[in-house]
Formats: structure tokens, sequence, C-alpha cells
């Protein structure tokens, strides 16, 4: 009796450990309005984030283990081979959404190198305290480099270059 008690306080306190490494739902929300912003035609790999959990094989998508929060958004378009007429890689198109740098307080690496990203970076994307790398190099983003990038004080590395960016570094 007493180490079946044993073995069933084990199981909720694996079922309670599991769901802490699962993607959290803010966290959810924000890749799921990136989802919807964004649209890769050639390899459809937005469709292969199955399910709720966005920790467990959301293609591009890592999380740190012990927060279980996203850390590294690494989404490069490979395009990159002016030869081929048809694209054999793939490419996202589309805006980044603005909610990206509000709710993902442990975001790393922001890398989408590559796309054909267009629109601005989000005004507050200095918001991402813990960001060391944004790289969005060889993309088709506009407008002026957001003032709110001083404050990203863990970054090391920021490459915007090969864009259609205006306007002065802050
Ligand atoms: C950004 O990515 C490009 C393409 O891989 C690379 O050449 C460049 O060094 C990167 N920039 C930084 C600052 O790491």
């Amino acid at each position: 009796m007493g180490s079946m008690k044993v073995f069933l306080a084990t199981l909720v306190t694996l079922a309670v450990s599991f769901s802490v490494n699962a993607c959290p739902l803010a966290d959810q929300a924000v890749l799921l309005a990136f989802k919807a912003a964004l649209n890769e035609p050639y390899l459809s790999i937005f469709s292969s984030w199955p399910g709720n959990d966005c920790c467990s094989n959301w293609y591009g998508v890592s999380c740190d283990p012990t927060t279980g929060r996203v850390a590294d958004i690494v989404l490069r378009g490979e395009l990159r081979t002016p030869f081929l007429k048809k694209p054999t890689g793939q490419a996202i198109f589309g805006e980044i959404p603005a909610c990206i740098s509000s709710s993902l307080p442990i975001l790393r690496i922001f890398d989408l190198v590559g796309n054909q990203i267009s629109g601005k970076i989000p005004a507050d994307i200095g918001s991402l305290g813990w960001l060391t790398i944004l790289n969005l190099t060889d993309n088709k983003l506009t407008g002026g480099i957001p003032p709110s990038i001083v404050n990203l004080g863990s970054l090391m590395h920021l490459d915007l270059s090969n864009n259609k960016l205006a306007g002065e570094i802050p």
C-alpha cells in the first residue's frame, strides 16, 4: 500500500515536471501569431509545427530546458543559389508580428537570415532583454532601425545587412 502511494506520488511529480517543460501558453500564442503572419510556400515549414508543445519538434524553435520557455528561433531561408530558376529551399514571406517582442522574455537567438521578410522591425524589439544574436541579414525589411534597440543589453551579434532599411543606427 505504502509503495503504491510512493508510486502514485512519483507519477504525479513526473506529470508536473513534464507540464513545466511544455511550451507555456504565452510563448505558444506568440509563435502562432508569428506563423499566422508569415508564409513559407516551398516546404510549408510552419505545417511542421504540430500540436501545442512548441518546445517539441517545432522546426526552428528551441526552448530553454530549465525554464521551458522559447529561447531560440532560427528559420533561415535557403533561396541563396541564384542559378536555380525554381526554388528548392525554404523562404519565408510576410512581416514580423509586433507581439514577438512583448512575450518571449528569454529569447536569445532570433535568426531569420536569407528570407523574404518585409515590413518593419517591431518598434519594441528592445524589450527582448536576453537577446544575444539578432540576425535578419538578406531580407526585404524596410523602415528604420528602432531606437529601442539600444536597450538590448545582452546583444553580442547584430546583423541587419542586405535589407532596405533607412535612417541612422540609434
Ligand atoms: C548573420 O548571418 C550571416 C549569414 O550566415 C553571417 O554571414 C553573419 O556573420 C551573421 N552575422 C553575425 C553578426 O553573426
